[in-house]
């Protein structure tokens, strides 16, 4: 019986990834490394450091950077981060996600956040959504950033549930093999042949709601 849900943050709640990519974007070219939707997809939902490595090893320079310049690359890739999270307010929710979140809240599921960014309590406050959240991992508290399972692991554990009590929801390939290695129901959400591990897949997020996510996991039984 499924008793609560974890949710990642940018691209799944907020509008946030497109910020994401746009400053890791900048830092490619700053680096001189091409920027591809390869690429791109690569790095969605993975963490701060993780995604700087993947840039620069895409371009055969990890090697080049030292590890007091590769934390300084970060850093600059984050300013320009929050440079354009300035303006961030509730219209960045992403189409139906505030209704499907109040909807589990008045159902009584548990929820918790599975983000791995370090700035996703100043997200979830602009957006005004702290309320809804039983718990919450602490991405600088994990040995693994996605795609490891630790992370949702720990999803379930802060809400005192067991893996196969809860769901998932991610945008990136990383996310949904951490929840399918948690041993969670996983629900993609965005194009189904890029998020092909997920159990259930959603086009975008008006599509996610309690009732089409009971009506395809008992597809799935079937
Ligand atoms: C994830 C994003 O939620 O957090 C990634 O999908 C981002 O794009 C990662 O790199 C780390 O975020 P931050 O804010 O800690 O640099
Ligand atoms: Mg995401």
């Amino acid at each position: 019986q499924i008793k609560g849900f974890i949710f990642d943050l940018d691209g799944v709640i907020a509008n946030t990834s497109v910020y994401h990519a746009k400053a890791w974007h900048q830092l490619a070219d700053k680096v001189g490394v091409s920027w591809t939707t390869d690429l791109a997809n690569q790095l969605k939902g993975v963490g701060r450091m993780d995604s700087l490595n993947l840039i620069l090893k895409s371009g055969n320079k990890e090697n080049d950077y030292s590890d007091e310049q590769k934390a300084s690359l970060a850093e600059e890739k984050n300013d320009n981060y929050l440079q354009l999270l300035k303006s961030l307010d509730k219209s960045e929710i992403l189409p139906g996600m505030e209704k499907f979140i109040e909807d589990l809240s008045a159902h009584n599921y548990l929820i918790s956040l599975a983000s791995s960014s370090k700035n996703s309590p100043r997200v979830l406050e602009a957006l005004d959504l702290n309320k809804y959240f039983d718990a919450r991992v602490d991405p600088a508290t994990l040995k693994h950033g996605k795609p490891d399972p630790e992370i949702y692991v720990r999803g379930a554990q802060v809400l005192n549930l067991k893996p196969e009590e809860c769901i998932g929801l991610e945008d990136a390939v990383a996310g949904i093999t951490s929840i399918n290695g948690a041993g969670e129901i996983s629900v993609g959400i965005g194009d189904p042949e890029i998020l092909n591990e997920a159990d259930i897949n959603f086009k975008d997020t008006s599509e996610v709601t309690l009732e089409n996510i009971e009506s395809a996991m008992k597809r799935k039984l079937n």
